[in-house]
């Protein structure tokens, strides 16, 4: 897990010492603590940003070195655009633009000034801000043996403490306090998507969900021979060529005052690596497939995520950990299995081994836990990567509420998704010859045939499904990700929670 800086938050005056960094308006006007420091300096930081052609406009910076007569070392100024038109995303944004204008430079402490001209920034909104710096500083190096060497050079050193002065830094501590626990969420995800598969087995990512102990969730861990006994024919199928034993994890957070109230129930894909199986995936990009289990890997970090900050909310989470290897002992297409629910499926490819997984771990959860509703996240599908890129996940669902929530926090938190349509002709297209369903439907709408899989194991309970193969992985660099794991949807379902489920 990444180590974040520690962050101190204080009231707003000029600093005087040390590196700094400060917002700037689309217009190029300073806001008053800026403002001070320039005066400070005879207006020689209105000279230099001038020269330096700074204006504010969004993306754009100037970083003033040793500025006479304030005292500091340096100022580094960020444009932020009009800054009365910055959703909360955009200031999330602006904090990860904020870190990665810091990187190497060796800076190892800093202050921000966190002050508008003409837009107050709130306690939720200064935290914010600070989260889109923890959510930009990841980087994954616990492969690289160099690292620490490296990190003796200037350039390398990593950022170790912040202060930040605002407005109301009581309200934004306490705030914080909900950020950090989101930001570690999104980082514990991205930390398991990329590890790799020789590291990070069933067994091992069983382990990570059961360190969520710690914030006191219950964690019940399933083997091969418990899930044998209740029947999930269709997860262990795809287990079976692996010689590493599958697992089911389950996490329970009780925040809710009501012991009795029904749970809300996410439930994750976790194929810790997808080979395809017997039905073999072509070399070039395999080892993409490593990142199999981002659905899984997001729902840990959301469980810590909820537990952290303490969400009074009911939760199950659900992860269905399997390898998918060819092998002597692998399923073959062709191969009938039994799933949990009773209905049987013919698999004609073992590549489409995710719903075989989801079916049986939805429905276990479906029967054992009564939920509101379950959301389950998977990298399921190619072709929601054709279909909608790398921007949105895929959404499918029975019920048009949980939809629009699900549409809603995607605006509030950037993590988007994209509905598209479940009908009866579609569920038509994976009826089966030799048993009640098939595991593929034709070579047309891939996604949405993978989709009416699934919804044969919900019954009538609410219900989405999110297709994260494009959005969960191989991911662009962004404001606040440059690492190859986004993380995605564990700010989008902790909102989701913090919007419509909490007490
Ligand atoms: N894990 C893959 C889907 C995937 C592809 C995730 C690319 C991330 C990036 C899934 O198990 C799979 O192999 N799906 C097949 C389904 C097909 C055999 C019906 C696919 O998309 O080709
Ligand atoms: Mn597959
Ligand atoms: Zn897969």
């Amino acid at each position: 897990m990444t180590n974040f800086f520690d962050v101190t938050f204080d009231e707003l005056e000029a600093p005087e010492t040390g590196v700094v960094l400060a917002l700037v308006d689309k217009d190029g006007v300073f806001p008053p603590v800026v403002a001070a420091i320039d005066k400070a300096t005879k207006g020689h930081l209105k000279k230099a940003s001038k020269t330096a052609d700074f204006s504010g406009a969004a993306k754009t910076s100037a970083d003033v070195l040793a500025p006479t007569g304030a005292g500091i070392d340096r100022i580094i100024l960020l444009g932020a655009g009009v800054a009365k038109k910055l959703s909360d995303s955009d200031i999330i944004n602006l904090g990860g633009a904020a870190m990665g204008l810091l990187s190497g430079k060796g800076i190892t402490e800093l202050t921000v000034i966190a002050e508008f001209k003409d837009k107050t920034l709130d306690g939720g909104a200064t935290a914010d801000l600070v989260m889109g710096m923890m959510l930009r500083a990841y980087v994954d190096d616990r492969y690289k043996s160099k690292t620490k060497k490296s990190n003796d050079k200037s350039a390398n050193r990593k950022l170790k403490s912040v202060r930040v002065l605002c407005k109301n830094p009581k309200a934004a501590t306490k705030h914080m306090k909900t950020r950090l626990a989101i930001a570690e969420g999104v980082c514990i995800a991205r930390d398991l998507v990329n590890a790799p598969a020789n590291i990070l087995g069933p067994e091992e990512f069983a382990s990570e969900a059961e360190k969520l102990r710690d914030a006191g969730v219950e964690v019940t861990v399933l083997d091969d021979e418990a899930m044998e006994k209740l029947g999930m024919g269709a997860l262990l199928g795809v287990g079976q060529g692996s010689h590493k034993p599958s697992r089911l994890a389950i996490m329970e957070w009780k925040g809710s005052k009501n012991a009795k109230e029904k749970p809300v129930a996410f439930i994750g894909k976790g194929v810790v690596f997808d080979t395809g199986g017997i039905s073999l995936k072509p070399a070039k990009g395999m080892e993409d497939m490593k990142g199999d289990m981002g659905g899984a890997a997001c729902v840990v970090g959301l469980m810590h995520a909820l537990a952290h900050r303490g969400a009074k909310a009911n939760v199950v989470g659900a992860i269905g950990l399997v390898e998918n290897m060819p092998s002597s002992n692998a399923q073959r297409p062709g191969d009938i299995v039994t799933s949990m629910s009773g209905q049987t499926i013919e698999v004609l490819n073992t590549d489409a081994e995710g719903r075989l997984v989801l079916a049986d771990v939805i429905w276990h959860i479906k029967n054992a836990y009564k939920p509101k509703f379950m959301i389950d996240l998977a990298t399921l599908t190619g072709a929601i990567i054709v279909a909608l890129g790398k921007e949105h996940a895929g959404l499918f669902s029975n019920d048009d509420d949980l939809s629009e929530q699900l549409a809603a926090s995607g605006h509030a938190t950037g993590e988007k998704v994209w509905r598209l349509p479940l009908d009866p002709a579609y569920d038509k297209m994976i009826d089966s010859k030799n048993a009640d369903m098939k595991n593929i439907g034709g070579p047309q709408a891939g996604s949405i045939t993978a989709a009416q899989f699934i919804q044969r194991f919900v019954d009538d309970v609410p219900w989405a499904h999110l297709d994260i193969a494009g959005t969960a992985m191989a991911s662009k660099s962004s404001a606040i990700n440059t690492s190859w794991a986004s993380g995605f949807g564990v700010r989008l379902l902790d909102h989701l929670v913090a919007e419509h489920y909490e007490d």
